[in-house]
C-alpha cells in the first residue's frame, strides 16, 4: 500500500495535492511520500522481528540524502556500492557500523574510505579484492569485517539485465572458490570473517529462487563451521519485487515466513538489502503534457519528462503506470507517451489509453526506486527536482538543476 490516492478528483501524495506541487515547483518532479517509505521499511523490519536482523536499504535505488535520513531515523542500515554512496549515508546521519559495502569493482580509495569510517561489513566479491583489503587494512591498522558475496547459480527468473545470481553473471564468487577464500581469509591479520552474502537479482516475484539460493548457501555455512569458521550473519540480499502493473509480488512477511524456517536453530543474524520494495511505490514522477501529436501510425503525447529523467522504459522496456493527476471526462485516445529527447527509444509508456490535453499533468507511478538515481543530463536537460511529502508538508529535497549547474565543471579553452 502507498499514500498516493485520489481525493476530490485529483491525485494527492499524503495530504498534498500534486497539482499544487506542480504549479509551485514545476515539472518534471519526483515526489516521494515519507509515510510510504516508513511503512515499507517497517514491513521488512517486522517481517524479521522474530530473529536478530538488520535491514540495509540499497542506496542505489534512491540515494537522495533526505530519503536516507528518513530511513536512518528508523534504524535502517545501508547497502552501498561506492564511496559516493557511503558519503551520502554519512551525510544523512546513517551509522557506518550498519553499512554493508557490496560491488565487484571497489577502488583502493573507496576501500580506504570505508575502512576509515569503520563500515560494518565488506561484501567481498573476488579473490583480488580479498587480498587487497587485507593488505590495506593492515596498512591503516584496522581489521575489516568481511562476508563473501557468493554466487549460488540460481535463476531468479527476472529481466536478464537485473539477474545477478547466475554463474555467467559478474557478481560474487562461486561456492567452491568461496570455501577456499574463507579458509584463507580466516588466516589474514587484516580480516575478520563475519558473514556470508548472496543477492540473486531484482524484481523477484516469487520466493522459490531465494529458497534454492539459501539451501546452497547454508550448505556452505555448514562446511565452513566444520572447518572451524563460524559465521555470525547471513545476508539474503534484496530483490523483492513490486507491482508496476498486475504483478503479484510476495509481501515481506510472506517472504520471511518462507525462508525463516530454514534458519531455525542457527545463531545467524539476518541481513537484507531491499531497495525497490522500500522506495519503488513511495515515489511518482510528475510530468506535464506539452503537446499531442497525431501521426499516421500512432498518436504521440509529448510530455516534459524524458528518458534522461526516467530510463527504465528505454533500458528495460519496463512498463510503468501513467495516470492523470486530474482525470477528466473527455474522449480518450491511445497514445505513445514520449519525451522530448532525440531518440526513438525515448518513451515512458506505449499504447496507453488516456484522456488528456496539452497542459495536463500525469504521474508515472512506482518511480521512487531506480528513477531519479538513473537520470542524466542527456540533451542538456537539467535533472528533475525531488520533493518529500510528509503529511501536509512538502519539502524540496533537491532543487531542479539549472543551466549553471549543468556547465559548472566545464571550461572554455583560452582564445587562440
Ligand atoms: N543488493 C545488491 C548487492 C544489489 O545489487 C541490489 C540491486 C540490491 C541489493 C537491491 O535490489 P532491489 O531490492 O532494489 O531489487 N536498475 C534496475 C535495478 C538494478 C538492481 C541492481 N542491484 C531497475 O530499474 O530495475
Amino acid at each position: 500500500m502507498d499514500h498516493f490516492q485520489y481525493r476530490d478528483g485529483a491525485l494527492y501524495a499524503e495530504q498534498v495535492s500534486l497539482t499544487h506541487l506542480a504549479a509551485e515547483h514545476g515539472t518534471p518532479t519526483y515526489v516521494y511520500s515519507r509515510a510510504t517509505l516508513e511503512r515499507h521499511y517497517r514491513a521488512f523490519d517486522d517481517a524479521l522481528s522474530s530473529v536478530p536482523h538488520q535491514v540495509c536499504f540499497a542506496v542505489k535505488a534512491n540515494s537522495n540524502i533526505a530519503v536516507l535520513q528518513v530511513l536512518a531515523a528508523l534504524g535502517s542500515g545501508f547497502d552501498i556500492v561506492s564511496g559516493g554512496e557511503l558519503r551520502r549515508v554519512l551525510r544523512a546521519g546513517g551509522d557506518p557500523a550498519k553499512v554493508v559495502f557490496s560491488g565487484v569493482g571497489k577502488t583502493e580509495a573507496e576501500l580506504r574510505l570505508a575502512l576509515e569510517h569503520g563500515v560494518g561489513c565488506f561484501n567481498v566479491e573476488s579473490e583480488y579484492e580479498l587480498l587487497q583489503l587485507d593488505a590495506l587494512a593492515q596498512q591503516v591498522g584496522r581489521v575489516a569485517s568481511i562476508a563473501l558475496r557468493v554466487n549460488p547459480d540460481v535463476d531468479a527468473k527476472t529481466h536478464p539485465y537485473i539477474s545477478t545470481g547466475l554463474k555467467q553473471n559478474k557478481f560474487g564468487v562461486d561456492l567452491i572458490t568461496a570455501e577456499r577464500l574463507y579458509r584463507h581469509a580466516a588466516t589474514c591479520k587484516g580480516l575478520k570473517v563475519v558473514g556470508i552474502a548472496s543477492h540473486i537479482g531484482s524484481q523477484l516475484l516469487d520466493v522459490s529462487p531465494y529458497l534454492d539460493a539459501l539451501d546452497r548457501v547454508l550448505a556452505l555455512v555448514d562446511r565452513l563451521a566444520a572447518a572451524g569458521i563460524v559465521l555470525q550473519h547471513l545476508d539474503v540480499g534484496g530483490g523483492l519485487g513490486v507491482r508496476y502493473r498486475d504483478e503479484q509480488p510476495t509481501e515481506p512477511a510472506d517472504w520471511a515466513a518462507a525462508f525463516l524456517p530454514k534458519l531455525a536453530g542457527r545463531k545467524l543474524t539476518i541481513f537484507t538489502e531491499p531497495g525497490r520494495a522500500i522506495a519503488g511505490n513511495a515515489g511518482v514522477l510528475l510530468t506535464r503534457v506539452l503537446l499531442l501529436k497525431p501521426g499516421e501510425a500512432k498518436q504521440f503525447a509529448v510530455v516534459d519528462a524524458a528518458m534522461n529523467d526516467l530510463l527504465r522504459p528505454a533500458l528495460y522496456q519496463a512498463w510503468m503506470d501513467i495516470v492523470p493527476v486530474q482525470p477528466q471526462d473527455r474522449a480518450s485516445a491511445v497514445y505513445d507517451v514520449v519525451g522530448p529527447v532525440c531518440e526513438t527509444g525515448d518513451w515512458i509508456g506505449r499504447d496507453r489509453e488516456l484522456s488528456i490535453a496539452p497542459g495536463d499533468l500525469l504521474a508515472v507511478r512506482t518511480a521512487g526506486a531506480y528513477g531519479f538515481v538513473m537520470s542524466s543530463n542527456y540533451n542538456s536537460r537539467g535533472r528533475a527536482a525531488e520533493i518529500i511529502v510528509d503529511g501536509n508538508r512538502a519539502v524540496v529535497v533537491r532543487e531542479r538543476e539549472s543551466f549553471d549547474d549543468l556547465i559548472a565543471n566545464e571550461r572554455l579553452l583560452d582564445p587562440r
